[in-house]
């Protein structure tokens, strides 16, 4: 070990570590972490756009003029050796991180977000339309400025004290293999490639392999991510690493984590395209306890993620009323599907999710059983009916209800609702109500909603019909309304 840390600490200059199954097998001469890599740039053309292969290339540019060294790491590396697209841009700097994200902000454009005290940057762009459809709806295009860096974790699965080091070292303070590697961008070395410990290798084989025994006591954040990881590519995390996470699991690291640490870990692996696969996979590894002692996950539930995911596709394309959804939201209700009301609010009491997010889980859990089975009735139900019980609630509650029902006419209610009645408009406002003398208030609402309930059962077409049937709610409701007015 003593090595390995003069090696880290520069001390062991000409000596690499062999890392084996997460462990230091033996030292071995080093040439120069840099090595030309052809096949990555081949890579690069093929799947990069133009336009973003400029943009690198001009940063280079920029780090030749600023005197310092700058690579392209973590998930970009990554994700071009998979041939994955992924345009957020992840650069590590020997020098000073935040005054060159100043430069490409000056440079570029975009939003500056600096966190000075880990001496990294995030510049924010409008998702730019020569990169086509972003991956995630209202997704930003981003590039995140890291110093090179040492982390020491004074007490495990707190947050690290940072120093500025190499880019070994840097590399060596990352997650996995597979994301601990780099490629140099300056013009004068561009495509110099850093693969210090076998990413390359284990990408080929589809493997997760930590890269020291601690990693998961410091950073007990890495279990979820080994797992988002693994079910993503469909890759195997590796014996020992899974070893390891098991130790961590039984040494409870996930009390030691602060909670909204674990609620942002645990939306990134609901935010994934299949999270069923890591969430169950998170139940084979360390069941699922640390969100609630009580949270059980059916199997059924797998088929109820499948549906959620249709139901969303299909809102993209047909509803008439679009909003922004929630998916991870989704999601997350039907993860905890078993948890009762009680058992809910400890879990926002927990994790403290926004006051929206936490207004839709309890909007769920109070309402979901009530609508479904009214939704399910047989007979007829009015469409003013179903629109009184669908147009209240959070749009990601209607779809977990969609998800779930295995009523074929609830189905076509909610459907109905989304793609039909949601969409009707009154041709008549407030003015209208003014004109018959009544003075403004709550009551305006009241009196159109009725008359947007007889519209959406068909009993009014036209304007007149809408102004005559909105005097007769004024008359059944104040007697003669003239008679009122100021
Ligand atoms: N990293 C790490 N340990 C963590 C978080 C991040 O070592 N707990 C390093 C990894 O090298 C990672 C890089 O920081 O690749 C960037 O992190 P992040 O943007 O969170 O992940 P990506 O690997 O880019 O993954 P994703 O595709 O999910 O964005």
């Amino acid at each position: 070990m003593r090595i390995l840390k003069d090696i880290m600490n520069n001390k062991g200059r000409g000596r690499v570590p062999v890392i084996k199954n997460g462990k230091l097998a033996g030292i071995g001469a080093r040439i120069d972490v840099l090595e030309k890599m052809p096949r990555i740039l081949s890579k690069m053309r093929a799947f990069v756009p133009k336009k973003l292969m400029r943009t690198i290339n001009a940063i280079g540019g920029y780090a030749d003029v600023a005197g310092i060294n700058a690579f392209l790491t973590g998930g970009f590396v990554r994700d071009i050796l998979l041939g994955v697209k992924n345009y957020d841009l992840d650069l590590v700097v020997e020098g000073d991180a935040i005054l060159f994200a100043k430069i490409l902000k000056e440079k570029l454009g975009g939003t500056l977000v600096v966190h000075r005290k880990f001496g990294t940057a995030t510049l924010v762009k409008k998702w730019p339309s020569w990169l086509g459809p972003s991956i995630h709806p209202d997704s930003e295009f981003k590039i995140d400025v890291a110093a090179a860096r040492k982390e020491k974790y004074e007490k495990p699965a707190t947050l690290p004290v940072v120093r500025a080091s190499s880019l070994e070292q840097d590399l060596y303070r990352r997650d996995f293999t597979i994301n601990a590697m780099a490629l140099k961008i300056n013009r004068s070395d561009f495509g110099s490639f850093a693969d210090c410990f076998g990413g390359m290798r284990d990408l080929e084989k589809g493997v997760i392999r930590i890269l020291h025994d601690k990693s998961f006591l410091d950073d007990p954040t890495r279990i979820f991510r080994a797992v988002r990881f693994e079910q993503r590519f469909g890759f195997r995390i590796e014996k020992h690493t899974e070893r390891l996470i098991q130790h961590a699991v039984k040494q409870e690291m996930f009390r030691r984590m602060e909670d909204q640490r674990i609620r942002e870990e645990l939306i990134l692996i609901l935010k994934e395209r299949h999270p069923e696969k890591a969430v169950y996979r998170m139940k084979q590894l360390h069941e699922l306890r640390f969100i609630h002692p009580d949270l059980i996950l059916k199997r059924s539930a797998k088929r109820t993620f499948r549906e959620a995911r249709k139901c969303l596709k299909w809102y993209r394309v047909a509803a008439v009323r679009k909003r922004k959804i929630d998916e991870w939201l989704i999601n997350f209700l039907i993860m905890i599907e078993n948890l009762d009301l009680y058992q809910t609010e400890e879990v926002l009491e927990k994790f403290i999710f926004t006051n929206n997010v936490a207004m839709q889980i309890r909007s769920y859990k109070e309402q979901e059983r009530l609508v479904r089975r009214r939704l399910s009735q047989g007979g007829k139900v009015s469409p003013s009916l179903v629109y009184r019980f669908l147009e209240p609630l959070p749009q990601e509650v209607t779809l977990c209800i969609m998800a779930k029902t295995g009523s074929g006419v609830a189905r076509r209610r909610i459907r109905k609702f989304f793609t039909e009645y949601n969409g009707i408009d009154l041709q008549i406002n407030g003015h209208d109500i003014k004109k018959e003398g009544i003075s403004p208030g709550p009551r305006y609402k009241e009196i159109l909603r009725k008359v947007l309930y007889e519209k959406l059962d068909g009993k009014l077409r036209t304007k007149k019909d809408e102004l005559k049937y909105m005097r007769k709610v004024i008359a059944s409701e104040c007697g003669n309304p003239r008679k009122q007015a100021p």
